[in-house]
């Protein structure tokens, strides 16, 4: 197993990060230098002012009301799923250092079982909105406007969410952010090593896989149609001018 750690864990990390941060560089440089659109990419209707485009821009990226028109239940379980990663990222702050405030004011074990809870719900909120896009795909119309790339995403999101989970649910009440942060930051001062409680029983086999699926995740996003993620700035940004 500790093979298998390193090589996910470890040396594909640092892969993973090295290829997603040099291709998103790489797209960044290349929205900024693609020349204007003669064609006015306006928005519809326009508001008048540059703080009602503004806000209009914040809103159309965040809360994205024309697809809730076009499809509600998609924009209900999309939101929904955004919001939880959302959390997750946040929660995932833990493995580099830390909160502040929070662990004085509910106490060492209160932040833990915090961590459990908030987690627990997002990791849930999440995996469910993962399997109503794929059942989308898999049965609904949307199946033959569908293309590999799109299922190939969702399986490593899907894989990505179960192996995370897998830790919250079943090592969560063994092995808390301390033990995971010891790990992770000794990956970024470039001295990697695992703690014991990370070799010792089955949890460095589901950390390696929720890892192996986070490195092909990341190598991908670049490249993938998820950079939608920073790109829906930019765009919004020109329908707002
Ligand atoms: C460098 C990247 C990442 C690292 C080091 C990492 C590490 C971890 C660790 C150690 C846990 C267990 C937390 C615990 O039980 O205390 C976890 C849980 C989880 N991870 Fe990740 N992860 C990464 C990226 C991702 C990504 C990209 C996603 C989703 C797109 C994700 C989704 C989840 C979910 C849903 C959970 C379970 C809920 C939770 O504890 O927040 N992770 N991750």
């Amino acid at each position: 197993m500790e093979t298998y750690l390193w090589i996910t864990s470890v040396w594909g990390v640092y892969l993973a990060l090295a290829v997603f941060i040099i291709g998103m560089g790489w797209r960044i440089y290349e929205w900024a230098t693609t020349p204007k659109s003669a064609v006015r990419l306006g928005m519809f209707p326009k508001p008048a002012t540059k703080t009602g485009r503004f806000f209009k821009m914040l809103k159309d990226t965040f809360i994205a009301p024309h697809s809730a028109k076009i499809e509600p239940a998609m924009w209900v379980f999309a939101f929904a799923f955004h919001v939880a990663a959302l959390g997750a990222f946040v929660g995932h702050g833990r493995l580099i250092a830390e909160f502040p405030i929070l662990p004085e004011l509910l106490g060492h074990d209160g932040m833990n079982a915090f961590a459990a809870m908030s987690g627990s719900i997002a990791g849930v909120l999440m995996l469910v909105g993962v399997l109503f896009w794929i059942g989308r795909r898999t049965f609904g119309p949307y199946k033959s406007l569908s293309v590999p790339e799109d299922y190939l995403l969702l399986f490593l999101l899907f894989g990505v969410i179960v192996m995370g989970d897998h830790m919250r649910f079943v090592y969560g009440d063994i092995i808390h952010a301390d033990t995971y942060r010891a790990w992770f930051q000794s990956l970024l001062t470039f001295k990697p090593m695992f703690p014991e409680k990370l070799l010792s029983g089955n949890v460095g086999w589901s950390l390696g896989t929720h890892m192996l699926f986070t490195d092909l995740f990341l190598i991908y996003f670049p490249f993938s149609k998820l950079v939608h993620t920073i790109g829906s700035f930019s765009s919004n940004r020109v329908r707002s001018e």
